[in-house]
């Protein structure tokens, strides 16, 4: 048998959210798996899910050769170690007869990851508010809603963006990215769009960020400007997310303006609320 699964690109963070608020974008990666005979090499990240699905899975561990593909790019804070991540939980979980739910599989998929704000949206759909127990709450998002990505050419590695934060932050900063969170919180879930505008300034990991992504406040306002409510540092970067209910291709345009990245490129993306969708079909 062979089984697939696609897994939407992710937002993560939405600005104030750190660690906890997350999206699901209508980009997808695609992991297809099947089991082989002897076990091929792995590498790290492959081997570590399948690691974590035998053990949760009670099942004697199998060899099995994958692959991956679709249009989430690598390192730019899309979610694509997510799509490998759950795709292959997904995948396996399927060639072994399901012994895992969707629940158990995102957990599983969180811990790996070491945070669950992109796993949570990319297993369920929609917006999701995911907590450091990985308990979560998930709201369907609006399909008029368009994201515009402005991703740039070069890649930033989520360790190396969690290295730049501070141990401590001060109170009122604290206090602000609270009341922000809570807001976009509110507003995603009752599905008042408008509430947003305001709502993403970050004081927690942006202004430490904003170093690594030239540009990052200029190219907010810019989308801002051009229409959009509001915009933030997609996950950990690169691309930079802006949130628009109305002429996403003037917000794309104003981004790219913004971008000192001439080789940056734009997207315009639609709400996923399916979650990762799994197949299994015969060899
Ligand atoms: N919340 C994570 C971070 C998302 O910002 O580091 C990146 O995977």
């Amino acid at each position: 048998m062979i089984a697939s699964a696609r897994v939407p690109a992710t937002s993560a963070n939405v600005g104030p959210g750190f660690d906890a608020l997350g999206l699901a974008l209508n980009l997808a990666n695609t992991v297809t798996v099947r089991a082989a005979r002897p076990a091929p090499p792995l590498d790290p990240m492959p081997a570590a899910a399948a690691d974590a699905f035998f053990r949760a899975g009670r099942k004697k561990p199998f060899g099995f050769t994958w692959t991956i593909t679709g249009d989430v790019p690598q390192s730019r804070g899309l979610g694509s170690s997510v799509t490998v991540r759950l795709g292959l939980l997904h995948g396996l979980n399927a060639l072994a007869g399901s012994p895992l739910d969707a629940d158990r599989l995102y957990r599983l998929c969180a811990e790996l990851e070491g945070h669950p704000d992109n796993a949570a949206p990319a297993a369920f759909g929609g917006f999701t508010v995911a907590r450091p127990d990985f308990s979560y709450q998930r709201y369907r998002l609006a399909p008029s809603l368009r994201f515009v990505l402005l991703i740039p050419d070069y890649e930033v590695r989520t360790a190396d963006a969690r290295r730049v934060l501070p141990k401590t932050i001060p109170f009122a900063d604290a206090v602000r990215s609270a009341a922000n969170a809570a807001a976009v919180a509110a507003a995603f879930a009752a599905r008042d769009y408008p509430a947003l505008a305001g709502c993403f300034d970050d004081r927690l990991h942006q202004p430490y960020r904003a170093p690594l992504i030239p540009g990052l406040d200029q190219m907010i306002a810019a989308g801002v400007k051009a229409g959009a409510i509001g915009g933030w540092l997609s996950g950990s970067g690169s691309t930079v997310a802006c949130l628009t209910l109305a002429n996403p291709d003037r917000v794309a345009a104003a981004l790219r303006r913004a971008c000192p990245d001439r080789s940056a490129r734009t997207v315009i993306a639609a709400p996923d609320n399916r979650g990762v969708v799994t197949r299994l079909r015969p060899a």
